[in-house]
């Protein structure tokens, strides 16, 4: 490896790209609190890998969009892993990118001379939420159908461009296949080029001005240290460590899927990703007027705020005990949104959770008259087996063999066989399974 490194190195002259890449000095020297604008990095590269593997069985059609997921969480090796990195990874990208602002806002680094990097930070927020928001639909599930629809209503709300906004958001008056393939290219291949644009800008900035270390300007000029070794093995162990925080997420909580969008289903009731339901929240309280203030004017506020911050002014200090307005107008702010999130995520949990399939299959049951051989809690005849707790017993396999054919499963059954279409012996399942104790 070493030899071959040296080779390669004397024929290309790495040495100094390499000594320029790995010894920009860290002033203050190498520290935990650095870590969030890499593993925002590094995030940002998993979900461009992780979405490339999506993008070899996803279908940007109506009518394939959903059966390539589902294909892909069931008929890919390591495709619901996959899709779950992603899923989480773009959750976990919101966090780092609210701890890097967090840092550099607490630290004071976005005043002169850093205001370009900021300026381009502040696009990154921007695009990010923007992947956010156009990956949401890609499924095309009743969440993602429905909670688009929200989020382009929102849209529509702007005054007097909103209702021609929301019409290109929407290719036409509602979501269509040119939305999805429209969703699909930015999200895929418009998005990922600007990010990758202002990912360089940023860093190349950030090169050029260089890192704004303590806050204590003398510690920063009293001592530095390079950025290889020590800064580079701490930004790798908090990526690891992201990695398997991610990695293990998508194991133990799948990414979710609801059932095929149906847009004549208006009852359904989506709920945005959690890093779109505080704003979600504020839109509950207003009305009429006061709704395009939240979800025109407030939204043009803050970005407006964000990209004006490093010119707002005279104060040079970057110690948060000598800026106590910057410092207690963003502590307002976090309250203000963790408040809103709180209560949002409350309710949301006290809403009960049935599976729609389980629904289905309960109607199913009543209208094929199982009940005239079967009992449930009580509730039918006993000429068959109870079912109170038929998901204890059996499994899926089991059920839609018997289903197809009870005679071959239970010998000498007087049970008819149902020849029901396919969907519809899954929902008949679903609601047998979901009968259990407890
Ligand atoms: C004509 C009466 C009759 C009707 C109608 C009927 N079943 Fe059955 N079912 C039986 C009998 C008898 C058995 C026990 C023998 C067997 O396993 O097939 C049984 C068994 C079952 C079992 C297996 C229970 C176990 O754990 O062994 C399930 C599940 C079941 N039925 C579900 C249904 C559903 C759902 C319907 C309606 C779509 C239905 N049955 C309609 C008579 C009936």
């Amino acid at each position: 490896m070493r030899r071959l490194f040296r080779w390669l190195s004397d024929r290309l002259n790495l040495g100094p790209l390499l000594h320029h890449l790995l010894d920009e000095p860290i002033p203050g020297g190498a520290s935990w609190i650095y870590v969030f604008g890499s593993v925002t990095l590094f995030l940002f590269v998993q979900q461009a890998v992780t979405g490339t593997f999506l993008a070899f069985y996803y279908a940007p059609t109506p009518d394939h969009a959903y059966d390539s997921i589902k294909f892909i969480q069931q008929g890919v090796p390591f495709g619901a892993l996959i899709r779950g990195i992603h899923h989480w990874g773009a959750s976990a990208m919101m966090i780092a990118i609210g701890l890097h602002m967090l840092q550099v806002y607490l630290y004071g680094a976005y005043k002169p001379p850093r205001e370009p990097m900021w300026l381009v930070g502040v696009f990154l927020l921007i695009l990010t939420l923007t992947f956010g928001f156009t990956g949401y639909l890609l499924p095309w599930d009743q969440t993602a159908y429905w909670a688009t629809q929200v989020g382009i209503n929102i849209i529509g709300t702007v005054p007097w461009i909103g209702g021609a906004l929301a019409k290109i958001a929407r290719v036409g008056s509602d979501l269509n296949a040119l939305t999805l393939s429209r969703f699909f290219a930015l999200h895929t291949l418009i998005l990922p080029w600007l990010i990758v644009a202002l990912i360089a800008a940023h860093l190349f900035i950030l090169r050029r001005v260089g890192a704004a270390g303590p806050w204590e300007e003398a510690r920063a000029e009293r001592f530095s240290e390079p950025f290889y070794p020590k800064q580079v093995f701490i930004d790798a162990v908090a990526m690891g460590a992201v990695f398997l925080g991610v990695a293990g997420a998508a194991l133990l909580s799948p990414a979710p899927l609801t059932d095929r969008a149906n847009p004549a289903d208006a009852t359904f009731r989506p709920v945005p990703e959690w890093y779109f339901l505080f704003f979600y929240q504020l839109l509950k309280y207003t009305k009429g007027a006061w709704e395009t203030a939240a979800t025109f004017v407030l939204p043009l506020l803050f970005f407006g705020l964000l990209f004006a911050l490093p010119f707002l002014g005279r104060n040079r200090e970057r110690a948060p005990a000598r800026r106590p307005i910057a410092i207690g107008i963003g502590a307002l702010f976090l309250v203000f949104v963790f408040t809103l999130l709180g209560t949002a995520l409350k309710q949301t949990a006290a809403i009960p959770v049935t599976d729609p399939a389980v629904e289905r299959g309960r109607a199913l049951y009543a209208k094929l008259g199982c009940a005239g051989c079967h009992r449930i809690h009580g509730v039918g005849a006993e000429v068959g087996p109870d079912l109170s707790y038929v998901g204890d017993q059996r499994d899926r396999a089991w059920l839609i063999a018997h289903f197809k054919d009870p005679q071959k499963m239970s010998p000498g059954s007087i049970m008819p066989a149902f020849h029901l279409p396919e969907p519809e012996l899954e929902d008949l399942t679903a609601y047998m399974l979901s009968l259990k104790k407890g």
